[in-house]
């Protein structure tokens, strides 16, 4: 995670919402494709009613969350360490145990870094991989190299364990409303989930194009050479993502989220109508410019993106200090509800 200015400590933070879309790309992109990539334009959100907000709410848990996805992520995890194998197993193993039918897909590669070539591992999680359109969520897992400051270790408890963990809860406390999502019939939209755990958004020194984003770099690229649907001729696996809603620095105390849930739920949702994001790709494109992250390789190839991200970074943002002892648990509690309000109301479950 990079920055273009605001490093400084700030009072309160808030958080960053920015909706983007690059209309020339996307349209360089789209030339000869398929009606159906489309479809994203004019999706509509079905909102839900009161009671089933409340289920949301009664149905996630941050307690399991806690013990069960996040606090084994809290270790040292940069690219091809003990810590980064170790985190993967526990991503896969944690989606695996549902009954959702998820597809999962590791994306190995090695890339040149100032320390050689070293091994990075992407996670692509996904329901119903032969859908035409996907809503995606992404972090990254794994955590800035930092050499060891006496006994400790840099955990980037923030950056990204929480956003990676809420994605985990997520994918548990909606298991059974997801394992619908399995049977696409015709009354139903061709639109599932994916999930994306990156690897490989540090820099190992100096944040740079060459020294960042090794990753998302390698997954954009990839993607926009894998035919998608299977088999089709003009269309890849970049025009099947509806939506890339990456999370990244969650979890500092953030007071302007304590009474986020549901009102904010449904600004969140209204983010959805294309004429919101039109509006905020206008005003937001200053925000975008200063803030380098997973999304820049997606974006540029013309996925639409929503950048869920604290602003300014917290505190702790690249200390010893971004660890458990400092998350708010109520914070990440109120954002665990939005998003998994957010999709299952942009995938009509
Ligand atoms: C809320 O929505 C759910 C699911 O669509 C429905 O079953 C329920 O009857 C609705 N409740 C109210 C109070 O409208
Ligand atoms: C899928 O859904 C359709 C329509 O709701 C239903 O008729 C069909 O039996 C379902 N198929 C499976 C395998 O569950
Ligand atoms: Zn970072």
């Amino acid at each position: 995670m990079a920055g273009g200015g605001d490093r400084r400590v700030v009072g309160t933070l808030h958080l960053l919402l920015v909706v983007a879309a690059l209309p020339l790309v996307i349209q360089g992109v789209s030339r000869g494709a398929a009606d159906w990539t489309q479809e994203k334009n004019y999706h509509k959100p079905a909102i839900l009613n009161s009671s089933s907000l409340w289920q949301v709410a009664e149905g996630t848990s941050i307690f399991e969350m806690w013990k069960n996805d996040l606090q084994p992520l809290l270790i040292e995890r940069y690219p091809g360490s003990p810590g980064s194998y170790a985190a993967r197993q526990h991503i896969m193993k944690r989606i695996q145990r549902l009954q959702a039918d998820w597809v999962l897909e590791v994306d190995t590669f090695l890339s040149q870094t100032p320390y050689g070539y070293r091994s990075f591992s992407n996670i692509i999680s996904t329901l119903n991989p032969t859908a035409k359109r996907h809503l995606v969520l992404a972090c990254h897992y794994d955590s800035k190299y930092f050499p060891h400051w006496g006994n400790r270790v840099f955990v980037g408890a923030t950056d990204s364990a929480v956003p990676c963990a809420m994605m985990l809860e997520l994918a548990r406390a909606l298991d059974k409303r997801l394992l619908s999502l399995k049977n696409v019939s015709d009354s139903r939209p061709d639109l599932s989930l994916q999930l994306i755990f990156f690897d490989g958004e540090e820099a190992f020194l100096h944040w740079s194009p060459q020294d960042s984003l090794y990753g998302s770099r390698h997954l954009a690229s990839k993607m926009a050479s894998t035919p998608h649907p299977p088999g089709a001729r003009n269309t890849n696996q970049l025009h099947g993502m509806d939506l890339l809603v990456l999370l990244d620095l969650i979890g500092a105390l953030n007071p302007t989220f304590l009474n986020f849930f549901p009102n904010s739920a449904r600004w969140f949702v209204r983010l959805q109508t294309i004429e919101y994001y039109k509006r905020n790709f206008y005003l937001n494109l200053r925000d975008l410019s200063l803030i380098q992250d997973d999304h820049i390789p997606f974006l540029r190839k013309g996925v639409p993106v929503l950048h869920l991200i604290s602003s300014p970074f917290p505190e702790v943002w690249h200390t010893m200090d971004d660890d458990e002892e400092n998350l708010d648990e109520t914070t990440i509690d109120n954002l665990n509800k939005i998003i998994q309000v957010f999709v299952l109301e942009y995938l009509h479950l």
